[in-house]
C-alpha cells in the first residue's frame, strides 16, 4: 500500500487534481491518499472542492488579500514542512505551474520525498512569460521523479531537457476528465437567458503579468468592438483578485451588454463555454478545454505553453495591445470563414481518462 499525498491550492489545480483524487480513492487496496490544500485561493478553491465532493485532509490556509509571491511561497514552505515530516508520503503529486506547486515541490526536495508532476513538460521557453508560471513549471520538473505529460509535445520538451524516458508517461490532461462530466445540452442559467438571441462572448482575465496597463488595454479593446457589434452580449465571470476587479470596473462599467459576474462553479463555466460564440481569455486551462468544445479562443497573451490548440486551429494568440485585440476580435465577428475555420472540435489534450492512466502508473510498481 502506497501513501500518495496530493497538494494543490488554486482553482485550476483543483479542477485538474480532484478527478485524480476521486479515481485514487476507488483503489483503496493500492493507495491511501492524503489531500493537502494550501488555500492559496479560498473561495475559488472551495467552489471546486464542493463540485467534486473532495474533502481536504489538511488545509494550510495561506491566502491573504493582495498576497505577494513572497507571502505565498514562504507561508507554504514553512507550513508544509511539518505536514510532510508527519505524514512521510511515498510520493507527493503536484500540478502544473502555480506557486503552490513550486513551493510544495521544493519542500519535498529539501526533505528528499519523491515528487510526481501532473501536467509536466509544458513550456513557452520564455522564463518571463507567463510570469511566474514558466519558472514554476520548469523548477517543479527539475525536482520531480515522475512526469505525467499531457501530450507528446510536453513529453518531447522533457526529453529535450534530458529527463529520463522511463519516468515520463503521456496521459492526456486531467482537466479533460472533468469536462467529460460537466457539459449538458439541457443546461440553463438566467445569464444565458439574458444573452439569448445575441452572440455570446465569454471573457476571463487574471494573469499577473497582465495586471495594470495591459489589462486596461484588453478591456478597452473588448468594449470598443462590442460597441461596433450590437448583436453581441458578453459575460465576464471575474477573478477574485481585487486588482483585476478594479481594472475591469474602471473600463467596463456602464456598458449594459456586458455583465460582470462572480466566478462560476466549474460545472456552470463549462456549460457557459459550450453555449458561447467565442472566448477571450488569458487563462491556461481554458485553452485546453476550448478545442474539445470547438470554441474559438482569442488568447490575450504573447506566448502560450499550449501550442497544440493553436495547431488545431481553435486558439489564436493576440497579445495585449489594444489595436491588435480590436482588429482580431472584430475580424472574428465579421469574417464567417475565419470563424468557421476556428470552430472545429478536436481533442489534443486527451480522451478524458488521464486520471485513470496516472493511477495505473502509480499502482504498477513504478514508485520506488
Ligand atoms: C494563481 C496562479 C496562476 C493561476 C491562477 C488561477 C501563482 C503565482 N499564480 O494566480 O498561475 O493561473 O491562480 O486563477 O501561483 N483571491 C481571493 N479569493 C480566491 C482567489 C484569489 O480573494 O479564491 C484574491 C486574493 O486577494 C489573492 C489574489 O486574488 O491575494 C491573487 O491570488 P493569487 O493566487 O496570489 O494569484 P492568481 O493571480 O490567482
Ligand atoms: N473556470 C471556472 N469558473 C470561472 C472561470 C474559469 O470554473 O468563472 C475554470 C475553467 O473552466 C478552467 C479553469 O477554471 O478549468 C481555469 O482556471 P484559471 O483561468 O483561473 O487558471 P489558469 O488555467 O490560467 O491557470
Amino acid at each position: 500500500m502506497k501513501k500518495v499525498m496530493l497538494v494543490f491550492g488554486t482553482r485550476p489545480e483543483a479542477i485538474k487534481m480532484c478527478p485524480l483524487v476521486n479515481v485514487l480513492k476507488t483503489h483503496p487496496d493500492d493507495f491511501s491518499t492524503v489531500v493537502v490544500v494550501t488555500g492559496q485561493h479560498r473561495e475559488m478553491l472551495e467552489q471546486v472542492l464542493h463540485v467534486f465532493n473532495v474533502e481536504p485532509d489538511i488545509d494550510l490556509a495561506v491566502m491573504k488579500p493582495g498576497q505577494t509571491l513572497f507571502d505565498v511561497t514562504c507561508n507554504i514552505l514553512l507550513k508544509i514542512k511539518k505536514v510532510l515530516e508527519g505524514e512521510r508520503p511515498d510520493v507527493v503529486l503536484v500540478h502544473g505551474d502555480t506557486t503552490t506547486s513550486f513551493a510544495a515541490a521544493l519542500a519535498c526536495f529539501y526533505l528528499q520525498i519523491p515528487v510526481g508532476h501532473v501536467e509536466a513538460g509544458l513550456r513557452t521557453h520564455d522564463i518571463g512569460s507567463p510570469w511566474p508560471e514558466e519558472f514554476n513549471r520548469q523548477a517543479v520538473d527539475i525536482v520531480s521523479q515522475y512526469y505525467f505529460a499531457p501530450t507528446e509535445v510536453s513529453r518531447q520538451n522533457l526529453l529535450d531537457e534530458g529527463k529520463r524516458p522511463d519516468k515520463i508517461w503521456v496521459t492526456g490532461n486531467t482537466g479533460i476528465d472533468a469536462l467529460h462530466t460537466t457539459v449538458d445540452p439541457e443546461y440553463s442559467h438566467h445569464e444565458l437567458d439574458w444573452a439569448k438571441g445575441s452572440r455570446l462572448i465569454l471573457i476571463t482575465a487574471h494573469r499577473r503579468e497582465n495586471l495594470g496597463e495591459p489589462m486596461h488595454r484588453m478591456f478597452r479593446a473588448i468594449r470598443r468592438v462590442m460597441e461596433d457589434y450590437p448583436d453581441t452580449k458578453a459575460i465576464y465571470p471575474i477573478h477574485m483578485n481585487p486588482l483585476v476587479r478594479k481594472a475591469a470596473h474602471e473600463e467596463l462599467d456602464g456598458f449594459d451588454r456586458l455583465h460582470i459576474i462572480d466566478p462560476l462553479e466549474v460545472f456552470d463555466f463549462h456549460n457557459f463555454m459550450a453555449k458561447s460564440y467565442l472566448i477571450l481569455t488569458d487563462s491556461g486551462g481554458i485553452q485546453e478545454e476550448a478545442p474539445s468544445l470547438g470554441k474559438p479562443v482569442l488568447v490575450m497573451r504573447d506566448t502560450t505553453e499550449r501550442p497544440e490548440g493553436v495547431k488545431a486551429g481553435t486558439l489564436k494568440l493576440v497579445g495585449t495591445e489594444e489595436d491588435v485585440i480590436y482588429n482580431e476580435f472584430s475580424r472574428l465577428l465579421s469574417d464567417v470563414s475565419e470563424y468557421e475555420a476556428m470552430s472545429h472540435a478536436s481533442n489534443p489534450y486527451g480522451d478524458g481518462h488521464a486520471s485513470e492512466r496516472i493511477a495505473s502508473v502509480l499502482s504498477d510498481g513504478h514508485l520506488r
